[in-house]
C-alpha cells in the first residue's frame, strides 16, 4: 500500500501516513502560469494499492481537478487499485434537482472521479448518504459520531445535555449522537428562503436551563449555526456547543463565529484551517487522522470498515 498526497490538505495527509508509518509517495504537483495543473509520479508503484488523499474543499475545483489527474497519472502508472479519499467531498451539497432546470452536480463530481479510474472510496460524514449510490464501486462513509462523543463524555460533566440538530436533515446523524451519550434530542426547523441564507421557524422540544450541543456535517457561512444559537438561547439554553465535520468556513465566519454567542466550536481536520482559525481560543480541532489511518488499513488489509463505529 501506497499514500499520495494532494495538495488540498498536506497537514491531514502527513498525519494519516505518520499514523500508518509509511512515507507519502513522492510527487511533483504544480501549476503552469495559466493556472492548468501538472502532475508527476516520482517513484515505482506498479501493481500497488495507493490511496490518493485530496478534500476536494476551495478551491473546490481546482482541488477536484488536482484529484482526478492524480487518478489518472496512477492508472496511467500502473498502480494496482486506487482509493480516493476524499475527506470533505465538495459538490455533496447539490445532490438532487433543486428547480426544474438545475444540475446534481454531486452525481457528475461521482462520474468524473469513477472515469477517471478510481476503484473504490473512503469519505467522511457525507452530506447525505444516497450519494454513495452516485457511484458504481464501493464507497466507505465514515463517521464522526464516535470522536465526537468520546469528547463530550471526557470533556462534559454536566448531565444537563440535549443534542440539537440544526435542519431535519440532521436528525438522524444528532440521534446517533444523543444516543451515544444519553442525551435528550431537540430539532430546530429550518428554513432557507434563498441559498445562502437561513431563517430558524421552530424548535422542537426542550431547550430551557439545559447546556446544548450542536451537531452538523458543514459549516460554510456560519449562518446555520449562529442563527440556531440565537434561537437556543432565546429559548432559554444555558451555553451552546457545536461540534462539526466539515469547517468550510467561507467568506466572514470566522469573524462571526468570533461575535457569536457560540460557547465553543468544535471541528475536524478534513479542511485545513490552520490559517484561518489561528488564534482563536472558541475554535477547536480534532484530528480525524486517526480514524482515517485506521479505515486505510483495514481496507488495505480486507477487514471490516464498519466495525469501527459498532
Ligand atoms: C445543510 O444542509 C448543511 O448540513 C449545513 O447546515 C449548511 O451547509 C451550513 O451552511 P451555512 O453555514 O452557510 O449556513
Amino acid at each position: 500500500m501506497k499514500i499520495l498526497s494532494g495538495t488540498s490538505n498536506q497537514r491531514l495527509s502527513k498525519d494519516i501516513s505518520k499514523q500508518l508509518k509509511l512515507k507519502l509517495i513522492n510527487t511533483n504537483i504544480k501549476r503552469f502560469a495559466d493556472g492548468e495543473i501538472y502532475i508527476e509520479i516520482n517513484e515505482n508503484i506498479r501493481g500497488n494499492s495507493v490511496f490518493v488523499i485530496q478534500s476536494t474543499s476551495t478551491p473546490a475545483n481546482d482541488n477536484l481537478m488536482e484529484l482526478l489527474l492524480c487518478i489518472d497519472a496512477l492508472r496511467r502508472s500502473s498502480a494496482k487499485n486506487i482509493t480516493a479519499v476524499i475527506p470533505y467531498f465538495g459538490y455533496a451539497r447539490q445532490d438532487r434537482k433543486v428547480a426544474p432546470r438545475t444540475s446534481i452536480s454531486a452525481k457528475v463530481v461521482s462520474n468524473l472521479i469513477t472515469n477517471a479510474g478510481a476503484n473504490r472510496i473512503v469519505t467522511v460524514d457525507l452530506h447525505a448518504g444516497q450519494i454513495q449510490g452516485f457511484f458504481d464501486i464501493p464507497v466507505d462513509n465514515l463517521f464522526t459520531t464516535p470522536l465526537f462523543a468520546r469528547y463530550i463524555k471526557r470533556k462534559f460533566k454536566t448531565k444537563n445535555l440535549v443534542c440539537v440538530s440544526p435542519d431535519v436533515g440532521g436528525v438522524q446523524r444528532t440521534r446517533g449522537l444523543a444516543t451515544k451519550i444519553k442525551a435528550d434530542l431537540a430539532i430546530i426547523d429550518k428554513r432557507r428562503p434563498e441559498p445562502g441564507k437561513s431563517e430558524v421557524m421552530n424548535i422542537i422540544g426542550d431547550v430551557k436551563g439545559k447546556n446544548c450541543i450542536i451537531v452538523d456535517d458543514i459549516i460554510d457561512s456560519g449562518g446555520t449555526i449562529i442563527n440556531a444559537v440565537e434561537a437556543l438561547k432565546k429559548e432559554g439554553a444555558i451555553d451552546v456547543f457545536v461540534f462539526i465535520t466539515h469547517a468550510v468556513l467561507s467568506g466572514e465566519a470566522v469573524d462571526k463565529i468570533k461575535k457569536s454567542k457560540i460557547k465553543k466550536l468544535i471541528i475536524t481536520d478534513t479542511i485545513d484551517n490552520t490559517l484561518k482559525i489561528k488564534n482563536n481560543s472558541k475554535i477547536e480541532v480534532i484530528s480525524i487522522a486517526p480514524l482515517m489511518a485506521e479505515a486505510i488499513n483495514r481496507i488495505s488489509n480486507s477487514t471490516s470498515v464498519s466495525d469501527l463505529f459498532n
